[in-house]
């Protein structure tokens, strides 16, 4: 396992996979990294790709406006960070290739942040990290716990984009995860 240094130095010169060829900068994550919660997506898209973080687009300010419902921040109290650190060609899915290439500097990331919660965000993060059967329109909003760590996937800030009627869904996931962080984290809130 890397320290944050070793780990982000890693992440911004690798050439583990094809996506180096294409990319921009790499957008390793962002937020505190003493967060209790940590947000998972797929990877960058275009602006993301551009400005080397993640979620900073229309996606993302969606996103953002979101977690201000239940006071989370990327500045103050969440980490966020993706499946894959660079973007894949015209939004395309990561290739399991990729995935596989990739998710090392995630779980590191997760070993030294060590949240309470994480919380997937759409299909692809929620079968790499949850199970790989996961249904994320049956299955957003449940809970799951692998040791110790609460876990659950919310839809993806672009799907709800694309699709409004999953709004209030997003919203009742919201509000679980509010409560989830009531009863299990000490300094979020
Ligand atoms: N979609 C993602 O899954 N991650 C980002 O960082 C941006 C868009
Ligand atoms: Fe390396 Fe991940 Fe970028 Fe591929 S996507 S080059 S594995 S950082």
């Amino acid at each position: 396992m890397l320290n944050w240094n070793e780990l982000e130095q890693a992440c911004l010169s690798c050439q583990k996979c094809p996506l180096a060829e294409t990319r921009h900068k790499v957008a390793f994550g962002v937020g505190p990294r003493d967060a209790e919660v940590m947000l998972i997506g797929e990877g960058p898209g275009e602006n993301e790709d551009l400005q080397g973080e993640p979620f900073v687009g229309r996606g993302g300010q969606l996103l953002d406006e979101m977690l201000e419902i239940i006071d989370l921040d990327r500045k103050t109290n969440v980490y966020i960070a993706n499946i894959v650190k660079c973007r894949p060609p015209q939004n395309r899915d990561p290739l399991n290739t990729e995935q596989d290439a990739c998710i090392g500097y995630l779980r590191n990331q997760v070993a030294l942040i060590r949240p309470k919660i994480i919380v997937c965000l759409g299909r692809i993060a929620a079968m790499r990290v949850i199970k790989e059967d996961f249904k994320i329109s049956r299955e957003h909003g449940q809970w799951f716990e692998r040791s110790g760590v609460h876990m659950m996937a919310m839809f993806h800030p672009a799907a709800i984009l694309r699709d409004p009627r999953r709004r209030p869904d997003a919203f009742l996931d919201l509000k679980s995860l509010q409560a989830k962080i009531r009863q299990v984290c000490t300094h979020t809130y």
